[in-house]
């Protein structure tokens, strides 16, 4: 395995407590940091995670003005929600921290003097910024909305295309409004602290291009994914100062005498969270943050979606460097996106499913939480977008999990409980080929996480369990046991299964935490970690003691399709049938079918084909046009309400369908015989009704 430091200091970005996180956020920035901390911790290696609620910008203030209550209700409300999401998916944060806490208000306005003291880093430039007359304030990025101007779509923010993905900056807005007044902004000039970015853009090409920091190697450049150096590349061509003020009044205050009214533009202070996060758990926990910070041998990996690659990759290690004494990170290994049954996750349309929503509809599910953590992992968006489905949710669960997995777990423990009355038989002490090919999977699992391949890790600890089914199954110990119940190669086969479950209770355990500690719980053993296995394979010892007596088998998942017991199976279906309501729910209206008639009642109408003759606008009326048509045996003045779906001339030879013995009625004071028949959509606009071919006029309809 490759080297490793002893010390690392992970981040996951920190969700803006403005709304409850989904299955997409989970998936990005979260999951994937949880399985790397988990795995390096039962390496044995000290490792402290931060995570924490975005409590700053527009996006709280928007979200605060939208409810009618104030942005601490705000922060105070989703902060809680999130972090008790977290908590239930298993999470394993060593500090889950709040940007609005004193002690970051604090930090980020040191971290903020310090680079000031350095020299050079800020500019102080006037510029023209939107105002809303009618709110009196200037507007944040977040706050306008326009046509972007890279691919036209007409609801862009200032500070980004949610549709392209563009960054834009809100004079580039097409059509700017102001979400507050709805109106079109006024320009009016105001002063703002800039960060020299541009300053910056040597080192960071080294940096990003060829891992070397300061003339040293940093880092395996080779190791970043190929899309985040990808976004980072097209950054680093045009690297310009910032603005890292804003004039809001939510937010920490810029420490400055000639900087009143002004405080840090959210993503200043948000990634400085990570610093006061790590400060807070050091203070609980008697520690020293610094060590973790700025020591050669710490590690610092950050764990993002990519909307937030050019922080991570580009503007904080620079923040950090200019500071200086900080550690720049090792790796980035941004995610890319997950969508939902084909779709991007929408809170307006409801597209999507919440964490906490997930957790109340598969209250009564069995291991719910690692279910979800594994069709997460499964899929997870490491290199390109992917799409959660429910159906492979479905299948990964019972396919892989019950099927191979909880199967092979389970047989073991039943035939150890049959055999030997749960107790762990002595092996004969011959090496096994089985374990040789396990410790093969095992160093693979193991580089496969270190290069935030979570994915095909996952893959391999089901490769190990299917290794133990296979070896179980051509060893057969049953058909043996028949006829010669003290076999040693019986004992030898439940020894070495009963080594491997042991061992997939600890390969689970960064995945799948809930199941891993139920599979000690039916071994009744002591947890044992990865370093621990590694160590015994190495020294072909064996990780569950002869004798140890174990515990009964339970099952650990229950398969969902199951005709037997449909209740896992109409959760789902329950979950898919929510979705089918919101796509009819968006078909257009149609109308519901008029009260029954006869026969007779339609014969009474007399229906004809006739030829439009001429065609002129109704004087003051701007929706009628006066038609004459032609019946083969008479021509008749219609008067009909087509004029905003139809110019007079494009009507003009046109064969329509007219109900011929409609009673006469005088419209505008022009005498109307008849009517020319239309369809109607939902949206009011209407199509005139003509025979497929041309047909002649005058001929009925029925
Ligand atoms: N709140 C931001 C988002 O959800 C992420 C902030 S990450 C940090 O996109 F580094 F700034 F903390
Ligand atoms: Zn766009």
């Amino acid at each position: 395995m490759q080297d490793l430091p002893n010390k690392f200091l992970i981040t996951s970005a920190l969700p803006y407590a403005n709304g409850a996180l989904h299955l997409g956020h989970f998936a990005g920035a979260y999951l994937p940091g949880d399985i790397y901390v988990r795995f390096l911790r039962s390496l044995g290696k000290d490792v402290v995670w931060v995570c924490g609620s975005d409590e700053h910008g527009a996006s709280i203030t928007i979200r605060a003005k939208k409810e009618g209550i104030s942005p601490k209700e705000i922060i105070d409300k989703y902060h809680e929600l999130n972090k008790a999401s977290f908590e239930k998916l298993g999470m394993s944060f060593d500090m889950y921290h709040r940007t609005s806490e004193q002690l970051h208000h604090e930090t980020a306005q040191e971290f903020f003097l310090n680079m000031v003291e350095k020299g050079g880093e800020f500019e102080v430039k006037e510029s023209e910024q939107y105002y809303d007359e009618d709110f009196d304030q200037f507007l944040a990025d977040r706050y306008i909305k326009g046509t972007c101007p890279k691919c036209s779509h007409d609801a862009a923010y200032g500070d980004q295309c949610e549709s392209c993905g563009t960054d834009l900056s809100p004079t580039e807005l097409i059509n700017p409004v102001s979400t507050l007044s709805e109106k079109k902004p006024s320009l009016r000039k105001t002063k703002h602290w800039f960060f020299n970015l541009d300053k910056h853009s040597e080192w960071l090409k080294e940096f990003i291009n060829e891992g070397k920091l300061d003339g040293k190697q940093h880092h395996d450049p080779k190791k970043w994914k190929k899309h985040v150096k990808g976004q980072c590349l097209s950054w680093l061509d045009d690297l310009r100062p910032r603005a890292i003020t804003r004039d809001l009044s939510w937010g920490i205050p810029v420490p400055l005498p000639d900087a009143e009214g002004k405080v840090f533009y959210v993503w200043f202070d948000a990634p400085i969270g990570y610093i006061s996060a790590t400060k807070q758990w050091a203070k609980d926990n008697n520690k020293d943050w610094e060590s973790y910070w700025k020591n050669e041998d710490s590690q610092l990996v950050h764990f993002i979606g990519k909307d937030n690659i050019v922080f991570h990759c580009i503007v904080f290690p620079a923040m950090l460097k200019a500071h200086g004494d900080y550690n720049l990170p090792v790796n980035v290994p941004a995610n890319q996106f997950l969508n939902f049954e084909g779709e991007k996750f929408s809170k307006s349309r409801n597209w999507g499913i919440e964490i906490h929503q997930y957790l109340e509809d598969f209250a009564t599910f069995a291991n719910k939480e690692d279910a979800l953590r594994y069709a997460l992992i499964r899929n997870m968006p490491e290199n390109k977008d992917s799409d959660f489905k429910w159906d492979e949710f479905v299948e990964f669960h019972d396919n892989e999990l019950v099927a191979n997995l909880g199967n092979f777990i389970n047989r073991v423990v039943v035939l150890t409980n049959k055999y030997y009355d749960g107790v762990v038989p002595t092996p004969s002490g011959d090496t096994q080929a089985v374990m040789a090919d396990l410790n093969k999977l095992l160093q693979e699992y193991c580089e496969e996480i270190l290069n935030f391949n979570f994915r095909s890790a996952v893959l391999k600890l089901m490769e190990i369990s299917s290794l133990g089914n296979t070896y179980l199954q051509d060893v057969s110990p049953w058909s043996i046991y028949k006829t010669e119940p003290d076999s040693q190669a019986v004992k030898d086969c439940i020894n070495n299964c009963l080594q491997i479950v042991q061992i997939l209770s600890a390969l689970a355990e960064p995945f799948l935490p809930f199941s891993a500690k139920k599979i000690n719980g039916f071994l009744q053993s002591d947890v044992v970690t990865i370093e621990q296995v590694l160590a015994h394979m190495e020294q072909g010892t064996s990780a569950l003691a002869a004798g140890h007596q174990i515990g009964k088998p339970e099952l650990l998942f229950a398969k969902i399709n199951d005709p037997k017991d449909t209740t896992r199976m109409d959760l789902i279906e329950r979950e898919k049938g929510k979705l089918l309501k919101i796509i009819e729910e968006a078909l257009p209206k149609k109308q519901l079918i008029k009260e029954e008639i006869t026969f007779d009642d339609f014969t009474k109408m007399d229906i004809r084909t006739v030829k439009i003759l001429t065609a002129k606008k109704v004087e003051k009326a701007d929706k009628l046009l006066e038609l004459t048509v032609d019946l083969g045996i008479e021509k008749r003045t219609v008067v009909s309400g087509i004029a905003q779906h139809y110019k007079p001339e494009d009507l003009i030879g046109k064969e329509v369908l007219l109900l011929a013995n409609l009673a006469p009625r005088k419209i505008r004071g022009v005498e109307s015989k008849g009517m020319i028949l239309m369809a109607e959509n939902d949206k009011g606009e209407l199509c005139l009704v003509s025979p497929t071919k041309p047909f002649g006029t005058g001929w009925t309809v029925r």
